[in-house]
């Protein structure tokens, strides 16, 4: 790589699961189509001591050439000089008041998914990163891998599918709700528990990308029928239905916490030529495509991506080069994208009953 590919300075807020997901891949040496460079420059957490085993566990054996600041809260971060943009990896309930700390101290914000709690709480985030001018995005990563460009690519640009009639995802993960502690944010509704805003934000992303053809504003907004099953008021199961009404289309995006679907083929999109099939360890991770064309007979187009460590590095490299051109959002992961998620959600919960204390219906 050359030396004018923009650097990110980052500023890691909590030390769990995805920070160091997230970590550990920016810091690789290489992934393919790398065009940015990442440092972590400050990490913040509950406790100094979670912050410096975190440190010691996933940055130090990458031997950097720049030490990362360590600090005992998240608001050290947010101020912290040499920080350009913010990672947040807390649970969902502490998303909206993140990032309105980290926007209040004039920094850029990835944020994790979901973005928030629900629509409300989304629209007072962005309304905050406007009106101080910075760069936020919700950190849907499976939006930046080029498996997930490929499918846009064959089906929305050469029609590979022909006319788009049908799409079905599903995510599924054998959590034993019951065993955990009370506190577990997989169990607690005022953490955001269930499965819907945790893996089933991914195969509704399938079901918008596939279906919509565009992002954004672009985008037209589909019909949404669903339905929830409830445990001790969490999702288990949520099912959606999407609905285009210009087109058509139909997609029914699934997932639930009872049931691990393994690492088998999670997506299919049918159209009027053949269907495509794509594969990876979870919907959140794509990793081969196969086109089926509809002539009986006809052999499969199979393509395979290879993908060191998790594959963070692609949504990383893309917000670099947003910082870089001075941009305030994403085109991939536009606003109004994460808004459109936040609706969909809010709705699927109205209508099945996984209500969290934060709501306000
Ligand atoms: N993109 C993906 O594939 C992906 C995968 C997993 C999770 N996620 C998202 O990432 C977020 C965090 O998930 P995770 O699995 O990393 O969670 P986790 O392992 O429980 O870590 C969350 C961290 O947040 C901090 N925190 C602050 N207040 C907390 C509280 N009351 N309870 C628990 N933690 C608290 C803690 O860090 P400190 O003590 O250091 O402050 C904790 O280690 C969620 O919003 C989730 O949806 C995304």
């Amino acid at each position: 790589m050359t030396t004018d590919v923009p650097t990110v300075r980052w500023g890691i807020v909590a030390t769990g699961m995805i920070s160091s997901w997230f970590v550990e891949d920016i810091l690789l040496p290489e992934w393919p189509h790398k065009s940015a460079n990442h440092i972590i420059q400050a990490i913040g957490s509950s406790s100094l001591d979670k912050c410096k085993k975190f440190a010691n566990d996933f940055v130090t054996p990458t031997k950097p050439k720049v030490q990362p600041s360590l600090y005992g809260s998240y608001q050290e971060v947010y101020d912290d000089k040499d920080v350009d943009c913010v990672y947040i990896g807390t649970p969902h309930s502490f998303h909206k008041q993140n990032c309105l700390d980290a926007i209040k101290a004039g920094k850029n914000v990835l944020c994790e998914k979901p973005f928030t709690m629900n629509a409300d709480e989304a629209e007072e985030v962005f309304a905050a990163a406007k009106e101080k001018g910075v760069f936020i995005m919700e950190a849907v990563w499976t939006r930046f891998f080029p498996a997930m460009q490929a499918v846009q690519k064959l089906l929305h640009e050469d029609q590979k599918i022909g006319r788009i009639i049908r799409m079905y995802c599903d995510f599924g993960l054998d959590i034993d709700i019951a065993s955990l502690p009370d506190s577990s944010r997989y169990k607690d509704p005022a953490l955001g528990a269930g499965s819907l805003l945790d893996i089933g934000i991914y195969s509704l992303t399938w079901g918008l990308v596939t279906l919509a053809g565009a992002v954004g504003d672009k985008a037209e907004e589909p019909e949404v029928s669903s339905t929830q099953t409830l445990s001790h008021g969490v999702d288990t199961s949520s099912s959606v239905i999407l609905k285009y009404p210009s087109t058509g289309r139909q997609g029914i995006c699934t997932s639930t916490t009872d049931f691990n679907r393994g690492g088998v083929s999670f997506a299919r999109i049918e159209g009027s030529k053949g269907h495509i099939v794509v594969h990876g360890g979870t919907a959140a991770s794509p990793s081969k495509i196969e086109f089926f064309p509809k002539e009986e007979g006809a052999k499969p187009d199979v393509w395979e991506f290879e993908k060191p460590g998790r594959g963070f590095y692609w949504e990383a490299d893309a917000v670099a080069h947003d910082l870089k051109a001075g941009k305030v959002e994403d085109e991939r992961m536009p606003w109004k994208e994460t808004l459109r998620m936040m609706e969909i959600m809010d709705g699927v919960r109205k209508r099945g009953g996984a209500k969290f204390p934060v709501d306000k219906w």
